[in-house]
């Protein structure tokens, strides 16, 4: 939530600072801002809306300009929490001798009482926001640091960072420092980028990837300055402290659309090739699993008695799959929760307790609270993440990551999947180390496994007529979706996917609920969506849904059918029928959701509207 950039260097500020902005849109884009340094001058500029306008407003600065020609600058991207997302409220925020401007992501929680004291203190505000507080107090602080001191306005940001409470990522630069970008760091992301003559300071690598693939990892309570030569850490308290270096294995192209109208599209047909890389290195020709970076010892796992998923949104649907898929094949007890319920119900945790957290992001408040309510408890935490260095994986006991490379559009669909191939990999461990199942049943499922990305690259080639069928139900009021077992958790996440690209009233069923409830829905022509079970499964589940299917149809439903290759009992219940190659029932949703994600992001198209920042949403939700 709110995407922010600090450049130092030889290059014009502003070029790099927007085109960070560019990457970093996804986090929220409800305004846009800069500040830039030149000569004694601080220049800025802000507009709500998207970063286009933005762009469209500086584009009239000529090089004579401050806001042209410095070669340092702040930028940001805006998801409003405090205040309305106005021109007033975006980002930067000045001091009032406007010598000083401040960027933020996260939320300040004591700002009420600060506003207050500065009021009082005859400060006047010129926005809404919590930020500006920061700004204001910056401004003192900087005021009352002798002004010898080395790093004057870090010292400023410590005495600041330790009056806030709240998360809080803050960037802040000040007109008589031209070489300098000082941010501080408390539960929300921060990282730098080290360059050869310049440095950078961003929500997440994308920003700078273009110019370096050098990254520093920030700690929490982390001061940071950069200036073109150095990047300089201390905690808030002033100590000396480190970052930790890493290569990012990815370039630049990895975020761009590559040809596709959209990011979303690039994304979905990527997904064989995410989940054939998460799978890489991680199963032996000899049918085990190998999962180095868990770094939980077999022991700790044999030690476990019961697991805990924790997640939010998409994620929260692959944490309902491993519940399925964990339990069958560990028959350790296995619970499933939003991360933003989960601690405030006192769960019962303990040593013997297994915690995943899964998270593309790594970022998501609600799933870094939970995890850290779950470690208090003394529980063992693995997260299962897609972003390397950030805070979910580094404040839990061992990772495993994802490997979708980088996710741009809001709506999450080779994470996903990749978060799956991940669950399954970390139950049939589970499994192996355990010796619940036998070595040979393992590496059958783990044959099955490899084939995946094969099958998944099948449903993509077939897609053509789920583009058809979506432009036909874009006028629809409702869709609804049905499944079981794990296609229930698809019919989910197929709703996420409509709701959140296409606005449209869509809802997920358990299909053995329908009779309860939700079958009063039907109207003549309402598409109802089933993800049908294969018929090589439990025979039981695959002859329940297909009565699910008639029930509907009987009462008028427009039945939209996901069914297995040479699944012909459906056939005469279908209006519309998309095939998915055979798998094996746990493994089914790595095939089942693709067309829902066709589905949906054709939709939203065919609806006009912007599939990859839908409205009101954003990518990296780090606020509560
Ligand atoms: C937001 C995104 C979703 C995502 C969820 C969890 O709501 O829009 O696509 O599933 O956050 O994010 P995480 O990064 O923790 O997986």
């Amino acid at each position: 939530m709110c995407g922010i950039v600090g450049y130092v260097g030889g290059q014009r500020a502003l070029d790099v600072v927007l085109e960070g902005l560019r990457r970093l849109e996804y986090r929220g884009y409800d305004s846009a801002g800069v500040a830039i340094v030149h000569q004694g001058e601080l220049a800025t500029e802000k507009k709500a809306g998207k970063l286009a306008n933005l762009t469209e407003a500086v584009s009239g600065h000529t090089v004579a300009d401050g806001i042209a020609a410095g070669s340092t600058g702040i930028g940001h991207t805006r998801w409003a929490t405090h205040g309305a997302p106005n021109d007033r409220n975006a980002h930067p925020h000045l001091s009032e001798d406007r010598a000083i401007a401040v960027i933020h992501n996260g939320i300040i929680e004591n700002f009420a009482q600060l506003r207050t004291e500065l009021e009082a203190a005859g400060v006047e505000f010129a926005s809404d926001t919590d930020t500006e507080c920061a700004a204001h107090l910056l401004a003192r602080a900087y005021a009352e640091v002798p002004a010898d001191t080395t790093s004057r306005l870090a010292e400023a940001m410590r005495r600041v960072a330790r009056r806030l409470e709240g998360a809080f990522t803050l960037l802040a630069v000040h007109r008589d420092l031209p070489d300098v970008v000082v941010g501080a760091r408390r539960n929300s992301p921060l990282v730098a980028g080290r360059g050869q003559g310049e440095n950078f300071l961003a929500s997440d690598v994308s920003a700078f990837i273009e110019h370096t693939r050098e990254a520093v990892e920030l700690g929490q309570d982390q001061v940071v300055e950069i200036t073109p030569d150095a990047i300089t850490v201390t905690t808030f308290a002033g100590a000396a402290a480190e970052g930790r270096d890493y290569h990012v294995d990815w370039d630049a192209s990895a975020a761009e659309k590559g040809g596709y109208d959209h990011f979303m599209l690039k994304e979905i047909a990527e997904q064989p090739q995410a989940v054939a890389d998460t799978l890489r290195g991680r199963l032996t020709e000899h049918g085990e699993i190998l999962l180095d970076e868990m770094r939980l010892s077999d022991e700790d796992l044999r030690d476990i008695d019961k697991v805990f998923i924790i997640a939010c949104g998409t994620a929260y649907h692959a944490g309902m799959i491993a519940k399925y898929a964990i339990e069958h094949w560990t028959r350790v007890p296995c619970e499933v929760e939003l991360a933003s319920e989960f601690r405030y119900r006192d769960p019962v945790l303990d040593r013997s307790t297994l915690v995943i957290a899964i998270s593309q992001s790594g970022e998501t408040m609600d799933t870094l609270m939970a995890l850290r309510h779950a470690k208090e408890q003394k529980a063992r935490v693995l997260a299962i993440c897609n972003t390397n260095g950030t805070t979910i994986p580094r404040e839990s006991d061992a990772v495993l990551y994802t490997r979708a490379g980088p996710e741009v559009a809001v709506a999450s669909t080779k994470a996903f999947l990749t978060q799956l191939a991940a669950v399954y990999l970390v139950g049939l461990y589970l499994a192996q180390v355990r010796g619940i199942k036998y070595a040979d049943e393992v590496s059958a499922v783990v044959e099955q496994l490899q084939r995946m990305p094969e099958a998944i690259a099948e449903v993509l080639k077939t897609m053509e007529p789920v583009r058809e069928l979506a432009r036909d139900l874009a006028k629809s009021g409702q869709v609804l979706f049905l499944g079981r077992h794990v296609g229930y958790p698809v019919a989910l996440e197929g709703a996420l996917k409509l709701k959140e690209l296409a606005y449209m009233h869509a809802e997920g069923f358990a299909a053995g609920e329908l009779k309860h409830g939700p079958i009063a829905l039907i109207d003549q022509g309402t598409p109802v969506v089933a993800v049908v079970p294969s018929p090589h499964g439990r025979e039981s589940l695959h002859g329940k849904v297909v009565s699910n299917i008639q029930e509907v149809r009987a009462r008028g439903a427009r039945t939209i059918i996901i069914a297995e290759e040479g699944d012909e009992d459906v056939v005469p219940y279908a209006d519309h029928l998309i095939r998915v190659p055979r798998t094996p029932t746990l493994l089914a949703p790595l095939v089942t959701t693709v067309p829902l994600q066709v589905l949906a992001c054709e939709i939203a198209t065919a609806r006009g509207h912007d599939v990859d920042q839908p409205r009101n949403l954003a990518k990296s939700v780090t606020v509560e």
